[in-house]
């Protein structure tokens, strides 16, 4: 099976959230299967600068007005890659979602590109049965199949969040390279607008997301516009959790760790949490139970009613640890709860991968109170480093964690906390269970011991896709 991916992140070169952990995993553990899996990438410096670079497999006079642009085949460890290098448009450090002028038309210019590929391969002959698309950059990728000649490759979108969707005036339809015949509720049109995400979700062979539960909530309120759409198409829709890679994510070798652990060593966690103490201005109190977030400050995480139970926490003993950045009002309003609570709350705004690392190593709590979460990454990886995920029952949250009750305690199967309503209250109440259990060692470390072994592999939910790209490939 011949596939290539096609998204703007990539870890460890460019990355702002789950999306460039997913790519970086999924397409290995499908080569690890036996897929002949390729992605192409933006030629961003980070990327390019890292790689090792093969050969031009094509060029362009002009993509989308953004000037000259390449193909180039390259090799990342273990995954094949091809670049779009145009450097009008991706020669840039920083947030690859900045510079807002030419976005549209940067990221339409990616989805061209993997849709020519997908027509006519690469220098080498290589070509693709199946085009998966991933997120709403990429979104024009089935129209440009679609609209474009034959042959034309199976094509599968993947929503990884569908409240990001890309929708741009109407006017850039020729500067897009869409024919006018595509603006029409069947096409790209999305409310007089040019909707990059719609245009992937109505002409895509198939559609997935990232867990079962989130599937089912964006066909009924969780849409964000694009729920009739997707009730529409529910024959299509396919709801596959995501997993954790063990090579980036393993407390037993994991390079950014003060000491490393396993299960059968869960003394050798405990230098970490005191190393992160220090570091994020924390006492190091030894007793104190240890809450932390790692997230974007986006109003979709929730992180405002863990706003709501920051003096809550304090006066009740424990510790709070902020990593996070994004809105300016949550950034500062935890600013300020660290300067109320010194040596109590310790935050720090910006984005620093190791440090993430060295949280979920350290805390006793993961907090995700978020309001939607198509599968979040974090309540995993705090399982695999033995702290205990505290979220809210909502899409992939909802699929990945156990929360404690008489019955799942009785029965041994709670791997963490939940709530349900989304407020500081019910957050409140979900500590509170946290805190009683943090009385009783044996129990803690007995859901410690389950989240540690429960498995979350990449193995199980390559093969489903393995599954989703059966129904569709033809070869061409
Ligand atoms: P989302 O993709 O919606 O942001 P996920 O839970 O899927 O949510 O993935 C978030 C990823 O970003 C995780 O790898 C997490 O560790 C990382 N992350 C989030 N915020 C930060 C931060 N401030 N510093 C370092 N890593 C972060
Ligand atoms: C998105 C979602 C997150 C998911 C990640 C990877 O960014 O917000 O829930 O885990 O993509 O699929």
């Amino acid at each position: 099976m011949r596939v290539l991916f096609v998204a703007s992140e990539l870890f460890p070169y460019v990355k702002t959230g789950g999306l460039g952990d997913v790519m970086a995993a999924l397409p290995r553990a499908m080569r690890g299967l036996g897929a002949d899996v390729r992605m192409l990438v933006p030629a961003y410096p980070a990327i390019r600068d890292a790689v090792l670079i093969q050969e031009v497999t094509a060029s362009f006079p002009d993509l989308m007005g953004g000037g000259p642009a390449r193909i180039l085949k390259a090799e990342a460890p273990g995954l094949p890659l091809y670049l779009l290098d145009q450097p009008t448009f991706f020669d840039r450090p920083g947030n690859p979602y900045g510079n807002p002028e030419d976005l549209a038309r940067r990221f339409a210019a990616l989805a061209w590109a993997s849709a020519h590929l997908g027509r006519h391969g690469d220098a080498e002959g290589w070509w693709p049965e199946v085009l998966h698309g991933h997120d709403w950059p990429v979104g024009l990728m089935p129209a440009y199949v679609a609209y474009g000649d034959s042959p034309r490759p199976a094509t599968v979108m993947t929503i990884h969040n569908i409240a990001f969707q890309g929708r741009f005036p109407a006017s850039l339809l020729q500067e897009l390279w869409l024919p006018r015949h595509a603006f029409t509720p069947e096409g790209v049109e999305f409310h007089g607008d040019i909707g990059f995400l719609k245009a992937g979700l109505r002409l895509a062979d198939r559609i997935s997301t990232v867990s079962p539960t989130y599937a089912r909530e964006i066909q009924q309120s969780g849409g964000h516009g694009l729920e009739g759409l997707l009730a529409h198409r529910s024959q299509d829709l396919w709801g596959i959790l995501n997993g954790v890679d063990r090579e980036v994510w393993n407390p037993a070798k994991d390079p950014s760790l003060l000491s490393r652990y396993d299960l059968k060593h869960p003394a050798r966690r405990l230098p970490n949490r005191q190393g992160f103490q220090t570091r994020m201005g924390l006492q190091a109190d030894a007793e104190a139970p240890l809450f932390a977030a790692i997230s974007r400050l986006d109003p979709l995480k929730g992180l405002d009613l863990v706003l709501d139970n920051v003096d809550h926490l304090v006066a009740r003993g424990a510790q709070l640890a902020i990593l996070g950045t994004g809105d300016h009002h949550a950034e500062e309003a935890f600013r300020q709860a660290a300067q109320r609570h010194p040596g109590r709350v310790g935050v720090f705004i910006g984005y620093d991968e190791a440090l993430a690392h060295r949280a979920f190593a350290a805390a006793d709590v993961i907090l995700v109170p978020s309001r939607q979460e198509p599968c979040g990454l974090t309540q995993l990886y705090a399982q695999a480093y033995g702290a205990l995920p505290l979220v809210r029952r909502t899409g992939g949250l909802a699929d990945t964690v156990v929360g404690v009750s008489p019955a799942t305690l009785a029965d041994d199967t709670a791997t963490g906390f939940t709530f349900e309503a989304a407020n500081g209250w019910a957050l409140g109440e979900a500590i509170n269970a946290a805190l009683a259990l943090f009385q009783d060692p044996l129990a803690w470390r007995q859901m410690q011991r389950r989240g540690m072994k429960a498995e979350f592999g990449w193995e199980g939910p390559a093969r489903t896709y393995f599954d989703l790209y059966r129904t569709i490939s033809k070869g061409h």
